[in-house]
Formats: structure tokens, C-alpha cells, sequence
């Protein structure tokens, strides 16, 4: 049978670099990407030396690039993570405008946009996995992050949407929204490890593995009845 393709944004750190050697495991076939040049090289190596491509997505033409650039070396996409995101953490009035179009871009439209170009061979295929990774933020709200919480909860809408255009299609589409994991990313807020930690009922982080796990299953077929969800996974963060 032939290999499954995912393309995973966001994988040469963090939660994204996580999600490509789990499912590298399984033995999918998974195309990196990244703009950290020598990052990417590292984890495409613990990824049996995966095709991988560095470019910085809020570039002009960016999307269809990268398809283009992972169709090319993989085939065409099975599964689609939509991870890369920032994480502007200021109070509103510490904001501006370049930073609001920045964050919609990244956190927003290229998910947006990666999803139309990947969804048109997926329905010819009769099957496809797309997952969004959002945040409990976009659930629960945070403060000092509402830019960030915004645009994670816009991917709550664009999940719902897309699950239901696809269901006959055999494509479902998912939304994971993890809590608090101890990645870069989260250098970007002024608070302390312990400020942190005691903000979670369980008192501890998220693992970036536990979220990959979460995606093994999602793409699996025992998941296929799994469809326009939106999954906290967060420690305790979010009851609803
Ligand atoms: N960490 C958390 O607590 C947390 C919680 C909830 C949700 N999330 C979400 O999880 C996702 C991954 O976050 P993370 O914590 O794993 O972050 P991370 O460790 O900082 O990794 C982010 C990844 O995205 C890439 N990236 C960032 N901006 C990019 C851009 N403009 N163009 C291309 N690639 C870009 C980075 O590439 P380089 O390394 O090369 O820059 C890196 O591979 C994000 O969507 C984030 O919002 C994280």
C-alpha cells in the first residue's frame, strides 16, 4: 500500500518537531518546514533525513511555493498540520496594526490558505486529514494575549466549516487546542516558569509528545468518525 504524505508547518521546533517524529514513526512519509536553516537540517535528520524546505510563510506567495516545493518531492498531501503560529503576548495598547495583519497572517490566513490548496487533490483521493493546532487561549481567552487568543479562536470557525464542506468527502479536519507546553514560544510572555505552573490545575506543562500522540490518532482510521472537534488539551485549563 502506498505511504501516506503529511506536511506539517512549524516542524523544525517545538510541538511541530514533535508531531514529525511521531508520525515519522508511524511511517508517513513527512515533509518539514521551518526558517531556521540549521534547526530544520537537525530534525530532518531524526526524521530519517525528511524532505524538508525553509521558507518564512508570511512571505508573499509562500503557500503555493511550498506546496508546490512538497508535491514535488512527496507527492501529493494526505494529511496537513497546520502548526506554525506566533504568540504576540503585550497589552492591547502596546499593539499596532503591523502586528495585528502579522498575527492574522501566520495564525490565520495561512491555514486558511494551505487547506484550499491541499483540499482539491484530497477530494479527487477520497481522503484526506487536515488539523489545526489552535490554543486552550482561543478557548478560555488569556490576558495580555487577546491578538493571540483571537486569532486561535478564528481557527475554531474554520475547522466547524471545513468538516462539514468535507464530511461526504472522506477528508475530516480537527482542531487541537493545547495549553501550556514548554517551547520557545512561550519566552514571548512576561511571566515566570512558577507564575505559569500555578495557573494550571494539574500543575504541570503539556508535553509536546502528548500532543503528538494526539494527532497519531486523529489521522488514524479508527478516528475517521472524528470531525469538526475542537479538543482541549491542556491539564486541567479548560472544562467545557
Ligand atoms: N507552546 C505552547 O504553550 C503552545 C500552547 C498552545 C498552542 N501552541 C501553538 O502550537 C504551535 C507551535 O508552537 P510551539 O510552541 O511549538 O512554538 P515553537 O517551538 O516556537 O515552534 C514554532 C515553529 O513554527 C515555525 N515558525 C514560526 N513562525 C514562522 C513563520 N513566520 N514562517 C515559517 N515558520 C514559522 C518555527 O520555525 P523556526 O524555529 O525556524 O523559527 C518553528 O518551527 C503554534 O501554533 C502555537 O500557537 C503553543
Amino acid at each position: 500500500m502506498k505511504k501516506l504524505t503529511v506536511l506539517i508547518t512549524g516542524s523544525s521546533n517545538g510541538i511541530g518537531a514533535a508531531i514529525a517524529q511521531k508520525l515519522c514513526e508511524s511511517g508517513i512519509i513527512v515533509f518539514l518546514t521551518g526558517r531556521d536553516a540549521d534547526r530544520l537540517y537537525q530534525q530532518a535528520q531524526k526524521c530519517n533525513s525528511a524532505k524538508n524546505f525553509q521558507i518564512e510563510l508570511t512571505d508573499q506567495g509562500a503557500c503555493e511555493e511550498l506546496i508546490q516545493k512538497a508535491e514535488k518531492e512527496i507527492g501529493s498531501i494526505d494529511i496537513l498540520i497546520n502548526n506554525a503560529g506566533s504568540y504576540p503576548w503585550a497589552p492591547i495598547e502596546k499593539t499596532n496594526n503591523a502586528l495585528i495583519t502579522q498575527t492574522l497572517l501566520l495564525n490565520q490566513q495561512i491555514p486558511y490558505e494551505l487547506c484550499r490548496l491541499v483540499i482539491p487533490k484530497m477530494k479527487e483521493k477520497r481522503w484526506g486529514r487536515i488539523i489545526n493546532i489552535g490554543s486552550i487561549s482561543g478557548i478560555v481567552g488569556e490576558p495580555n494575549a487577546s491578538l493571540y487568543s483571537m486569532s486561535k479562536a478564528g481557527l475554531i470557525g474554520l475547522t466547524k466549516s471545513l468538516a462539514l464542506e468535507l464530511a461526504e468527502h472522506n477528508i475530516t479536519v480537527n482542531l487541537i487546542n493545547p495549553g501550556w507546553v514548554k517551547t520557545d514560544l512561550i519566552k514571548e510572555a512576561d511571566l515566570t516558569e512558577k507564575e505559569i505552573i500555578e495557573t494550571i490545575p494539574q500543575k504541570r506543562w503539556i508535553e509536546p509528545s502528548e500532543v503528538a500522540a494526539l494527532v497519531n490518532y486523529l489521522i488514524s482510521q479508527e478516528a475517521c468518525g472524528i470531525t469538526g472537534q475542537s479538543i482541549n488539551l491542556c491539564a486541567g485549563l479548560s472544562l467545557g
